[in-house]
C-alpha cells in the first residue's frame, strides 16, 4: 500500500459537558477559555502544527460560537486596524486562516465512537487524527506532531498513552500491551479495557484524547453494539480493529491537563498562565500572597 499521510483532524465536540455545568448549559465546553484561548483553539493549532490542513469539528447544539470563532470578522478587524492594535489584529486574522474548517453534526450525544462516525464521509478512505478538545497537552513538540512522526514509520493506528499509577486508572481506557523493541515510547497493543477496576487493569497505560486511526475504524464503529445509554464506545471499535490491523500505544512527551473537569481546568489555567511571558511574572507575584 502507498505511504499515507495524515491530512485531516476530527474534533468531537458534541458532548454535554455535564462536569462543567452550569457553564456548559449555553456555552459549548470546547469554547471555555484557558487564559485567552478557547480549548478548541489549542487543539486546532496542535493539529495544524502536525501538518493537518482540514479540520472537521463534530458539533451538537450551539455550534455558532465555534463557527464564529474560526470565521473572519471584518468589523472587528476594521476596528482593530483603525485603533492601531496590530498584534491583536494579527491574532484575529490568523485564526480564520489556520486551516480549512468544516462542521458536521451529531444529533444526539451517543458516545465518542458515534461522534467520530459522523465524520465518515468527510474523512473518506484515509488515515486521520482525532483530538479531544478538553485534553490539553502542553509539549515542546506538539503531541499530535510526535504521533504523526510515529505514524509515518508504522502506518498503523496510534493511541496516545500516559502512565497512570494507582486506582485513577479506573477513569480511563486502559491498554493491554507489550513494549515495542524498536522504540521505548511505543507499545504494541493486544487489547484494551474501558474504565477497568484497579485490580483488573491490565497495565498502568491509560489512553488519552489523541488518536491516529486508519479508515477501517468506521466499519468497526458501525459493527459495535451500543452500550449503556445507547452509546457507541470508541474503545470497542478499536478492539475490533485489532483483529485486522496492528495498533500502537505511544507515550508522548509532554504534560496533559484534563480541562473538561473543573479542578483540571484550574490547574491548566495556572500552569499555562505562569508560562506566559506577558502574564507569568505578574501572576506569580500576585500568587505569593496565598500561603500554600
Ligand atoms: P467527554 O466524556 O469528556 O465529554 O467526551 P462530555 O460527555 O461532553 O463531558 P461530561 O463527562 O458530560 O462532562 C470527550 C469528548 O468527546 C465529545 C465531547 O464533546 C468531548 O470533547 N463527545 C462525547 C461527543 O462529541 N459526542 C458524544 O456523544 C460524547
Amino acid at each position: 500500500m502507498a505511504h499515507q499521510k495524515i491530512r485531516k483532524a476530527v474534533f468531537p465536540a458534541a458532548g454535554m459537558g455535564t462536569r462543567f455545568l452550569p457553564a456548559t448549559k449555553s456555552i459549548p465546553k470546547e469554547m471555555l477559555c484557558l487564559v485567552d484561548k478557547p480549548l478548541i483553539q489549542y487543539g486546532v493549532e496542535e493539529a495544524v502544527a502536525a501538518g493537518c490542513t482540514e479540520i472537521i469539528i463534530v458539533t451538537g447544539r450551539d455550534k455558532a460560537a465555534m463557527e464564529d470563532h474560526f470565521d473572519s470578522s471584518p468589523e472587528l478587524e476594521a476596528a482593530l486596524a483603525a485603533r492601531g492594535k496590530l498584534s491583536l489584529l494579527d491574532a484575529v486574522r490568523s485564526l480564520s486562516k489556520l486551516a480549512k474548517i468544516v462542521y458536521t453534526r451529531q444529533a444526539e450525544p451517543l458516545g465518542l465512537g458515534h461522534a467520530i462516525l459522523m465524520a465518515k464521509e468527510l474523512v473518506g478512505d484515509e488515515p486521520f487524527c482525532v483530538l479531544l478538545p478538553d485534553d490539553i497537552v502542553d509539549a515542546r513538540v506538539p503531541c499530535m506532531k510526535q504521533m504523526v512522526e510515529v505514524f509515518d514509520q508504522t502506518q498503523s493506528s496510534i493511541l496516545a498513552s500516559e502512565a497512570v499509577e494507582g486506582p485513577a486508572i479506573s477513569n480511563y481506557g486502559c491498554l493491554d500491551c507489550t513494549p515495542d523493541a524498536r522504540n521505548p515510547r511505543l507499545l504494541a497493543v493486544k487489547g484494551m479495557v474501558e474504565k477497568p477496576r484497579f485490580e483488573d487493569a491490565p497495565s498502568a497505560n491509560a489512553i488519552i484524547g489523541r488518536y491516529i486511526l486508519t479508515p477501517r475504524i468506521f466499519q468497526m464503529i458501525e459493527g459495535v453494539k451500543p452500550g449503556a445509554g445507547g452509546e457507541l464506545q470508541l474503545t470497542d471499535a478499536i478492539k475490533a480493529l485489532l483483529e485486522f490491523e496492528k495498533v500502537y500505544g505511544f507515550h508522548y512527551e509532554g504534560k496533559r491537563h484534563d480541562a473538561g473537569d473543573k479542578l483540571g481546568f484550574l490547574k491548566a489555567t495556572v500552569e499555562l498562565a505562569l508560562k506566559r511571558e506577558d502574564l507569568g511574572p505578574g501572576f506569580r507575584e500576585w500568587l505569593k500572597q496565598f500561603p500554600l
